[in-house]
């Protein structure tokens, strides 16, 4: 018997035989789909923490629309009479990225020095939390990079808040 094509040689194959081959093709398939799944989800996780918030420029459009929002909001609005929010908009945007492990340059003041004047409450303070958390779902950022920036964040309340 000559065996010219595959499927010759399968036809060749007894019963008990082809099943195992069918068994070990579809064992193959399901494991390369997982393995595809796994290196798809860690791929995500090994981006850096400004990468998964959208990088300098998706960064900047989240606290751009953070400020905008606080300095409108009659809760929060009143630290920010004065203020050159085009310059403060910069350099929020540069300090997230900063703290995001970007590669921007934040050269503004410390948290306590750039608040000291503004007697930041801590109803104020989680004011501004809360709208930051809700830009950053909009934005469509993922809750763990989300917690994981407002991780980073959560220890310059004491720098910034002075009463409560
Ligand atoms: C996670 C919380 C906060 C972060 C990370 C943050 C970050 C910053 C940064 C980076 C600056 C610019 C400093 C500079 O350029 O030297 C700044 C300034 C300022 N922040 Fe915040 N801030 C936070 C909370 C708040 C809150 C709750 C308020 C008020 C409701 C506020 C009001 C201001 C004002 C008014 C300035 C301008 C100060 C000035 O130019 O004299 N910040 N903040």
């Amino acid at each position: 018997m000559t065996l010219s094509s595959p499927l010759a040689l399968w036809s060749s194959f007894g019963l008990e035989r082809r099943r195992h081959l069918q068994l070990a093709a579809i064992g193959l398939t399901v494991s390369w789909a997982l393995a595809v799944l796994l290196a798809c989800s860690t791929t995500n996780a090994q981006l850096a923490l400004y990468q998964q918030l959208g990088g300098p420029a998706g960064i900047a459009a989240i606290t751009d629309r953070t400020l905008d929002r606080v300095s409108t909001d009659p809760r929060s609005s009143r630290s920010f009479d004065g203020i050159k929010m085009a310059t403060l908009k910069k350099s929020l945007a540069a300090y997230i990225c900063k703290v995001a492990d970007g590669p921007c340059v934040y050269e503004g003041e410390t948290m306590a020095h750039a608040h000291a004047q503004s007697n930041i409450s801590g109803a104020e303070f989680d004011i501004m939390v809360t709208v930051l958390r809700e830009e950053l779902d909009r934005a469509g950022v993922s809750e763990a990079a989300k917690n994981e920036l407002l991780r980073r964040l959560a220890p310059t309340r004491r720098d910034i808040v002075v009463k409560s």
